[in-house]
């Protein structure tokens, strides 16, 4: 029945990623939908005849040309003095953000006359809006205890979506657990206007969801509930903004949140994507690790090293595939290889914590 649950959650989500209901960066917007992974492209002439196809094979010249172009936009690097991480943290915070902080602002009729939010002149908040933020309050001891009470404490299905922005697929998954009784969504981000716009939305209830500010890189951080309670984490398009010498810890301290049995679902931009291949040279942090305009930071993965994080955290590898699709600008007659990685990871009955 979980795993009944769970592959109904994941169905449901990757649909959405493919109808454009999840708006995403690197999602082509809204489309017709044909049932996943079934557009197969056997004809080269009818290219353009839609947006997306699946499953698409490079051939050698394509890899051989996706190589080379990766070689020449990583041999100018961000220098190393330039590569600090918390101020990415800040930039990210008040740049890619702006927008909803001008939404919130109008919901909260904060919104000065100059069209900008009011700010709090106390120390330390770095010109953020001054919203009261209890989520940092509200776990910001060790947590609470295994016994004791929690948000969802009560329930019997509980799922964590790390990374959730503006709530693009919590409202989806809390639509689809309402057949679920006994369902409960946790959800947290780094960004605190995110969280509250979350929180702020009409179909959020404190009876199915607990929304957070959280930073999954911070060890220190108490999550609101304890360990060894979730059947399942979302991660998507997140590990890949973390700098990859965190990435491992950030991976064991999340599969310490899951039951035995729980499983991590991941998903996240792939080698050789397009993305990775239109950036200019010295945009390159280190290998496969890319700093955008925004200061928001991606890295690439290979199928490989998504096995070995997951397993290195003592977890069993259910799925790991890379999702190779064009897509198509019909418009402009262009067409993008597109890679992604995806992955179903299971914490065993018999788990080892490594980290
Ligand atoms: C590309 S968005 C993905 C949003 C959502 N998971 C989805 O797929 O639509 C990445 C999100 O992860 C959040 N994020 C990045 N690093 C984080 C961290 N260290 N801790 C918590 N959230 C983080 C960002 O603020 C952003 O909202």
């Amino acid at each position: 029945m979980v795993l009944f649950r769970m592959n109904m959650i994941w169905r449901n989500y990757v649909c959405h990623l493919r109808q454009g209901k999840v708006p995403h960066r690197c999602q082509s917007g809204a489309h017709p939908v044909a049932p996943l992974g079934s557009r197969i492209l056997t004809d080269p002439a009818k290219v353009f005849e839609h947006n997306m196809w699946d499953h698409m094979q490079w051939s050698q010249e394509e890899e051989a040309a996706a190589r080379k172009k990766v070689e020449e936009n990583s041999t100018t690097r961000v220098a190393p003095e330039e590569q600090v991480d918390q101020n990415a943290k800040e930039k990210v915070e008040e740049s890619s953000w702006d927008q909803i902080r001008i939404i919130f602002s109008r919901m909260q009729g904060t919104e000065t006359h100059c069209g900008k939010s009011c700010v709090s002149s106390a120390p330390g908040n770095k010109g953020r809006p001054n919203f009261p933020n209890p989520d940092l309050e509200e776990h910001s001891d060790d947590g609470p205890g295994k016994t004791g009470r929690f948000p969802g404490s009560n329930a019997t299905f509980r799922i964590l979506e790390v990374g959730c922005g503006a709530g693009n697929s919590v409202f989806p998954i809390l639509n689809t657990l309402q057949n679920f009784p006994g369902s409960f969504l946790y959800c947290c981000d780094f960004a605190s206007e995110a969280v509250q716009l979350v929180k702020s939305h009409a179909s959020y209830t404190e009876a199915r969801c607990s929304a957070f500010v959280h930073d999954v890189c911070d060890d220190g951080l108490a999550y609101p509930f304890p360990d060894g309670v979730l059947d399942a984490i979302l991660l998507v398009f997140v590990l890949s903004s973390v700098h990859p010498g965190r990435m491992q810890a950030v991976v064991h301290r999340l599969s310490r949140l899951l039951k035995p049995g729980g499983m991590l679902l991941f998903r996240d931009h792939g080698r050789y994507d397009n993305a990775q291949l239109r950036f200019k040279k010295g945009r390159c942090l280190s290998e496969n690790f890319y700093v955008r305009g925004d200061g928001t930071r991606a890295y690439f993965f290979t199928k490989g090293e998504v096995h070995r994080m997951f397993c290195e955290a003592g977890l069993h590898e259910k799925q790991n595939l890379v999702d190779h699709r064009l897509q198509v600008n019909r418009k402009k007659q262009v067409v993008m290889h597109r890679v992604w990685v995806q992955g179903k990871f299971q914490k065993p009955l018999h788990w080892t914590q490594r980290g």
